[in-house]
């Protein structure tokens, strides 16, 4: 239908139409309202991502995930979305949008955008539509409408819970509830409804049109849903959480697989292929499902990030997804920050006993003044470390803007300047994420650390005075900084880069692994207390995640190496 228009942006540039360029891609978040920000008003946006290009390219990645930039009051940091096929005006245009497109590609790079289908704003023009529709209408089925429950309905239907905590269903005032498994300001789409289905298909096109190179499925295991009466309760959702046979009602159905055959479709009507990696948190056994050719292609797998810094753990997870991606044929996804997370730089420095509850490494941030001391320097050290392994291994890496520079959470954000639905609702038991959303700091020495243009001491979120010596400027000067770690690794990911082959070596050591890459190169991280003295056979040094004296390699340190043949 549009293949016509495929790669109108990419004409003259330097990106090859390979469609497998995502298989082993260096991929860099940007979650544009705290990147860059072009008019000082606070909030980053497109023409700051645009002006940050040449950065991009001197970093070396080969795309950009870009967090939403859609029309949205932000009651979940973007991921609310008002209208799917326009730009925030807070951010931009959608001429903004093509010039940043275009100026990615002109210096090979891919644009993957976030696409969010669970879940439209409360300000989108159908759940307003819905709204002023009498119950029964097809504008309330394009949602999860029903009525209330109790003598006198004003009882939810169910006893669901939200995510971000409250219920899960809001009253409408008329005796209907809609169903939001995230904020209220989240209505849940109705994906039994074909006018929702037809609806993505469209914006799938719309932005492919544009010459957007992938897309990233925001809680892409949730769209189908079983609302079959009598709903059960939540204490039984729960206990069904770990059921693999797809028979959740809520989460990892079935049904999905038809939802993203049609994705799949639009997806190849392109040349190359549009390509997604889907956010599914589901047991691993079925990740599979979501990473198949004939559905989304890949999947997050967030197994690392939710690991200890362990030899042991490690493996085991590399193995596991090594073999799993061979299920399908899909490549593997390592990541160790995201939005959504406490920085892998302060989670690696937290006592080993306040562990990582919450998946997201948050227990630890939980109010009541109990923080815990973060080992900075340690955090900072295995948070190299960890990523110089990953920056080795087969499959894709995905990285998060300010972890090049080993950025810290920022733990003490003070109530009144917190943003995320997650703090307000919990309510203020759980902090939430926006210690990784602080604006990112470029120069030291101006205000709002380079975030702004000059002048501008404005940031959406308040940026701490310590923010200033993990500036880029300050980083880009220092030889062995994290900033130029992450430069030579990438670029030296791009030279040595051959097939998905992974083998390990035996060191004799449990506190370390190694592991051969195609080509002689080969990856030595050392998870233990006590120095390793690396073998001469193992090969040349490349390069080392922190400092290094001779062939002894310290703790909490990763070499890379090339041995000769
Ligand atoms: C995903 C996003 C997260 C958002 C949620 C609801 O998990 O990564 O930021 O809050 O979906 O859209
Ligand atoms: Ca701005």
């Amino acid at each position: 239908m549009t293949t016509a228009a495929t790669s109108t942006s990419d004409a003259g540039t330097v990106l090859a139409a390979d469609p497998n360029w995502w298989r082993q891609a260096a991929v860099y978040q940007i979650y544009p309202r705290s990147f860059a920000d072009s008019n000082g008003d606070g909030i980053g946006d497109l023409e700051g991502v645009t002006s940050r290009v040449p950065y991009l390219v001197e970093l070396g990645v080969d795309a950009v995930w870009l967090s939403p930039f859609y029309p949205s009051a932000l009651a979940d940091g973007g991921y609310d979305v008002d209208d799917y096929r326009d730009v925030d005006p807070k951010l931009g245009t959608i001429a903004d949008f093509d010039e940043m497109i275009a100026a990615l590609h002109a210096a090979g790079i891919r644009l993957i955008v976030d696409i969010v289908p669970n879940h439209s704003s409360n300000r989108h023009a159908w759940f307003q539509e819905a709204l002023a529709s009498p119950r029964g209408s097809a504008a309330r089925d394009r949602y999860i409408f029903r009525d209330g429950e109790g003598p006198d309905g004003t009882e939810p239907p169910s006893d669901w819970r939200a995510m971000f905590g409250g219920s899960a269903w809001e009253p409408v005032g008329d005796g209907q509830f809609y169903l939001h498994l995230f904020a209220p300001e989240q209505p849940d789409f109705n994906w039994a409804n074909r006018e929702v289905r037809d609806d993505f298909l469209h914006t799938l096109r719309f932005w492919a049109d544009r010459g957007v190179d992938g897309f990233r499925v925001d809680v892409a295991h949730a769209l189908a849903k079983d609302l079959t009466y009598p709903l059960r309760s939540h204490a039984e959702l729960e206990k069904m959480r770990l059921v693999t046979d797809g028979s959740h009602p809520l989460w990892d159905r079935e049904e999905l697989d038809e939802i993203y055959a049609e994705w799949r479709a639009v997806f190849d009507e392109y040349d190359p292929p549009r390509i997604a990696v889907a956010e599914a948190w589901v047991e691993p056994s079925r990740r599979h499902r979501y990473a198949a050719p004939t559905s989304l292609g890949q999947a997050f797998n967030f197994d690392l990030l939710r690991a200890d810094f362990d030899a042991d753990e490690f493996r085991a997870i590399i193995d596991h997804n090594i073999a799993s991606v061979a299920v399908t044929g899909s490549s593997n996804t390592w990541v160790f920050s995201n939005h959504d997370v406490v920085r892998h730089a302060t989670r690696y420095g937290l006592p080993a006993d306040h562990g990582r509850e919450g998946a997201v490494g948050r227990g630890w941030l939980l109010s009541g003044g109990a923080t815990p001391p973060v080992d900075a320097e340690l955090g900072l050290r295995r948070a190299r470390a960890a990523s110089l392994l990953m920056l080795a291994l087969p499959g894709s890496a995905y990285l998060y803007q300010g972890e090049e520079l080993g950025l810290p959470e920022v733990a003490d954000i003070p109530d009144a300047a917190r943003r995320d639905p997650t703090f307000f609702r919990s309510p203020g038991v759980d902090v939430g994420r926006d210690g990784c959303r602080v604006p990112l700091p470029w120069i030291a020495d101006a205000p709002s650390f380079g975030f702004g243009p000059a002048g501008s001491d404005a940031s959406h979120l308040p940026q701490p005075s310590w923010f200033s010596s993990f500036a880029v400027d300050v980083e880009d000067a220092v030889p062995d900084s994290t900033l130029n770690l992450y430069r030579r690794a990438l670029a030296l990911r791009h030279a040595l880069q051959g097939d998905e082959a992974l083998t390990w070596i035996e060191t004799g050591a449990a506190f370390v692994l190694a592991f051969a890459r195609p080509g002689g190169w080969r990856s030595v991280t050392n998870f233990g207390d006590a120095p390793f003295t690396l073998a001469d056979g193992l090969g040349e040094l490349l390069l080392a995640s922190g400092p290094i004296e001779g062939r002894a390699l310290p703790p909490a340190t990763t070499v890379w190496l090339r041995a000769a043949g």
